[in-house]
């Protein structure tokens, strides 16, 4: 027999609790906890065997590339695998302003087809005013203001598109689903409604979302499991940079980034993106070195530096700026222990210049010849790149891509490496490093 109970559920994270209160117990919104019937079966269910499941022999299933249609903008084309996958749902987050509803513009007027984009933050005259400053061609991009996320549903079953845009997700809603707008659950459903509407229309859906500095309770981060594609746009504070990086790609590997930057006319893409977080021609002042490090498949060239001053009260201080604080604190106990350099009283601060961050363990060595070069006093010359990892015995390992990040920094003019033993190339400088006592001599 079955009879009902109340509960008490939250309209914005819908956590479930027996008692009310006026504060809900899980995100801590106030008044949010509303009354529910809920009813439940005393029997267990009786178990059904009678319709079985389809079970499909693999053998039979023919394989094929998955369908893509090129963005022609390459930084896109190359985060999302080759381009976008008919009937995939793909989501870009990133903060408020950073440029999301920029970019999706700048893919739709580089597509063939139409697109229908579905705001629901900004009015027409908005992205009209957004798309004429990106030199858009109106009439392959259809507007619908509309937040019902049904209502967008039906009206693209009417219209032939390429590519829908729903910017954001936190603006749609489901009216055959009882909470508010914005809500974990509302954002799920249109998510799920969505995700189907792509997969039986074989049309890709591009859908915005915002992340906020305090990683918002009903966020996107709730809905990247129910996605094919999440890809993250994010900057340096410092710079018109923008990097756009794949999260989890069905289609793709995850390993790419991609880099723009923002103009008065939209984002253009980096034509020498392994120079962007260096200034190359720059005199090395001591303590500062040249390295190179591989983001997805490209090298890129960096700069770290490295403050070490006399410990003047208690502990040695170690500061990390774009760098794991653990991994150098490890480093400064391997120069401590494997080399003539004593750090045990000396505060380190280290930095990657630019606002980078990374853990590529090929920075290491370069870590170690930063600390060595302030603590010396020397300058090492501008034109050195330093590449490699360093072990606990003090042996120096040879990392990943060794040959393509020195012809890359090569090419870029820089002269001189100081890398560990693995590739050797005649009209190179390269000094090889075997162990961390090699570097001390080489400063
Ligand atoms: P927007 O794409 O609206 O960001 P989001 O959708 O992520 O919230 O644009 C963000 C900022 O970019 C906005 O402050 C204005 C600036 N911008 C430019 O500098 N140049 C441009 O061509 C455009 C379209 C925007
Ligand atoms: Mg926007």
């Amino acid at each position: 027999m079955s009879k009902t109970s109340t509960i008490f559920a939250c309209a914005k994270c819908s956590a479930q609790s027996p008692k009310w209160s006026g504060r809900c117990f899980e995100c801590g919104g106030w008044g949010t906890l509303k009354e529910e019937l809920k009813a439940t079966n005393d029997k267990k269910p009786k178990n059904d065997f009678s319709t079985p499941a389809e079970i499909i022999d693999l053998n039979t299933i023919k394989l094929s590339d998955f369908p893509r249609t090129k963005t022609n903008i390459s930084e896109v084309d190359r985060v999302l695998g080759g381009g976008i996958v008919a009937g995939s749902l793909i989501l870009i987050s990133g903060e408020p302003g950073i440029g999301k509803s920029t970019i999706i513009a700048q893919i739709a007027n580089k597509l063939q087809g139409n697109t229908i984009y579905a705001s629901g933050e900004e009015s027409a005259h908005q992205v009209k005013d957004r798309l004429i400053r990106l030199s858009s061609d109106l009439s392959k991009i259809k507007f619908i203001s509309e937040t019902n996320i049904n209502k967008i549903i039906s009206s693209l079953k009417q219209n032939k598109v390429e590519l829908l845009i729903i910017d954001s997700v936190q603006t749609v809603y489901a009216d055959d689903i009882e909470n508010e707008i914005g809500t974990i659950n509302q954002i799920k459903a249109c998510t799920a409604k969505l995700m189907e509407f792509a997969k039986s229309t074989n049309i890709p859906v591009i859908l915005v979302g915002h992340v906020t500095k305090d990683g918002a309770i009903a966020g996107p981060k709730n809905l990247e499991h129910m996605v094919d594609v999440v890809v993250y746009f994010e900057s340096d504070d410092a710079s018109d940079y923008r990097i756009l990086r794949a999260n989890k790609n069905r289609f793709g590997s995850t390993n790419e980034v991609g880099i723009f930057e923002m103009a008065s006319t939209g984002f253009n893409e980096i034509k020498n993106p392994s120079l962007l977080f260096i200034n190359k021609n720059q005199e090395n002042l001591p303590g500062s070195v040249k390295s190179c490090i591989i983001e997805g498949t490209r090298p890129f060239l960096v700069e770290i530096q490295a403050l070490v001053t006399k410990t003047s009260f208690g502990y040695p201080q170690r500061k990390a700026s774009g760098f794991d604080l653990n991994r150098l604190q490890v480093l400064i106990a391997v120069l401590t222990k494997r080399s003539r350099i004593d750090l045990s009283n000396q505060d380190v601060i280290l930095n990657i210049v630019g606002g980078h961050k990374s853990i590529d363990q090929g920075l290491d060595l370069a870590v170690c010849a930063a600390i060595i070069s302030s603590l010396k006093n020397k300058r090492i010359s501008h034109e050195t790149v330093i590449i490699g990892e360093v072990g606990l015995a003090g042996e120096v390992r040879l990392v990943s891509k060794l040959k393509e990040r020195v012809l890359e920094a090569n090419n870029l003019g820089f002269s001189r490496f100081l890398t560990p033993i693995g590739f050797k190339n005649t009209n190179i400088d390269i000094t090889e490093i075997k162990a961390i006592n090699d570097l001390v001599n080489c400063i």
